[in-house]
């Protein structure tokens, strides 16, 4: 794409992986933060990042030294001045955000994008700080940024159509996955995979099985990459909680979304997961992971109720227009490494044994948390494959 400088703000994990992806897609990228200590260590870390890719014989030394004589590194907004798209990659709080965004859009010219990869935060609340708001769209990598092929593309009500087709079309010859949603909580993969999370810990908390049981039901049976809890205690305890605490309340307290005690726990005894050395299981030194129980008839159980919740959630979600049915199957696949779309798995499990386990586990419960998707309902009236 021609466009003349990428701005890259936030040199954390995000910012950096950002920086990389568009490096090595040809363009002079600029990476400011505030915190000079941080900004150093990020350029150690992508030189050392594309030295490796070298060693693996995945980038030639002269593309090494190409690429990294594109990025420059800064501390001061200065340094945006020329760039064609700004991406913030910063904390997640709305007030530094508005400020930011203020004081952005003072040093950019008219046409620049300014983009937020915020997870969780409203782009038009990001956008409402802006004196032309028709140039802010939310850009959602998932992590790691160079490794996960999607990204979520969210125009705000403000965003108008050039900086929306702009946005896509550069993402696009970053070599990614775009996917295009609607400004909602959780955009597509935060708010649909809250199920595999919520209805683990659920399980869980029910006595119905331990963590590693339901971690190999998912895997064994679900034929997913990791369990539940084994992914939770990757992404940390802290981190998960918080993304579902605040697509719980930005749902308006939806019980669907309702947060565990489980997880809350955990995350307050600072049981993160691998980043502390222990979460859900250990992972101190010589520590082993426990054993599964390993009865089918369980595990079967486990994932048919996780795998319909999910299931249920898609199809809210393609009934609330919040994306394509294409998009959620291709969001869940590249943006979780989900082994199927969850659309194809209802095909696979068939609708009418969907809506039946959900049926059940609603009547079971009586609570809102498991009423079926009004489309669901709608196509198996119709007697409807997806
Ligand atoms: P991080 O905590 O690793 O990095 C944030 C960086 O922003 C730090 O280097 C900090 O010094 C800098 N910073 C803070 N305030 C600043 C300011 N006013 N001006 C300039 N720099 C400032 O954060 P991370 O994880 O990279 O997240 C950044 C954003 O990306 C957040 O909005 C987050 O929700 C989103 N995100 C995070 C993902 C993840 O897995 N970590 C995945 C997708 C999106």
């Amino acid at each position: 794409m021609n466009i003349s400088k990428v701005g890259v703000l936030g040199a954390g994990t995000m910012g950096v992986g950002i920086v990389q992806v568009a490096a090595q897609a040809g363009h002079r990228v600029v990476l400011v933060d505030v915190n000079e200590e941080t900004l150093g260590k990020a350029e150690k870390n992508l030189q050392a990042v594309f030295s490796r890719l070298v060693e693996k014989g995945k980038m030639s030394e002269e593309k090494m030294i190409e690429v990294c004589n594109k990025i420059s590194y800064g501390s001061s907004f200065d340094a945006f001045e020329n760039c064609g798209i700004v991406i913030e990659a910063i904390v997640e709080k709305i007030e530094v955000k508005h400020a930011v965004f203020t004081q952005l859009e003072k040093i950019v010219s008219e046409d620049c994008i300014l983009a937020s990869n915020t997870s969780s935060l409203s782009i038009a609340s990001i956008g409402s700080v802006l004196k032309l708001p028709n140039r802010i769209i939310g850009i959602h990598f998932f992590n790691p940024a160079p490794l996960m092929p999607l990204v979520e593309i969210i125009p705000a009500v403000q965003t108008s159509d050039t900086t929306l087709k702009f946005s896509k079309a550069l993402i696009d010859s970053w070599g990614k996955t775009t996917v295009l949603t609607k400004d909602t909580p959780g955009f597509i993969v935060n708010r649909v995979a809250r199920p595999f999370y919520g209805e683990a810990l659920r399980i869980y908390e029910e006595g119905i099985a331990d963590f590693a049981t339901i971690d190999w039901a998912m895997t064994s049976i679900g034929g997913f990459k990791m369990g539940p809890f084994t992914l939770m205690d990757y992404i940390g305890n802290d981190v998960n909680y918080a993304v579902t605490e605040s697509v719980f309340s930005s749902f308006y307290f939806d019980p669907r979304f309702k947060p565990s005690f489980t997880q809350k726990r955990h995350s307050e005894a600072g049981f993160f997961g691998r980043k502390s050395g222990r979460g859900y299981y250990d992972y101190s030194e010589g520590a082993q992971l426990p054993n599964p129980n390993e009865d089918l008839v369980i595990g079967q159980q486990i994932f048919e109720r996780i795998i319909v919740m999910l299931i249920n959630e898609a199809f809210d979600a393609l009934f609330m227009n919040v994306a394509t049915r294409e998009d959620i199957d291709l969001a869940m696949t590249k943006g979780v490494n989900y082994p199927k779309g969850l659309f194809q798995w209802a095909d696979e499990l068939g609708l009418d044994f969907v809506l039946s386990k959900l049926e059940d586990l609603f009547n079971e419960y009586g609570e809102d948390r498991y009423r079926p998707s009004p489309l669901l309902k709608r196509l198996v009236r119709q007697n409807h494959a997806f």
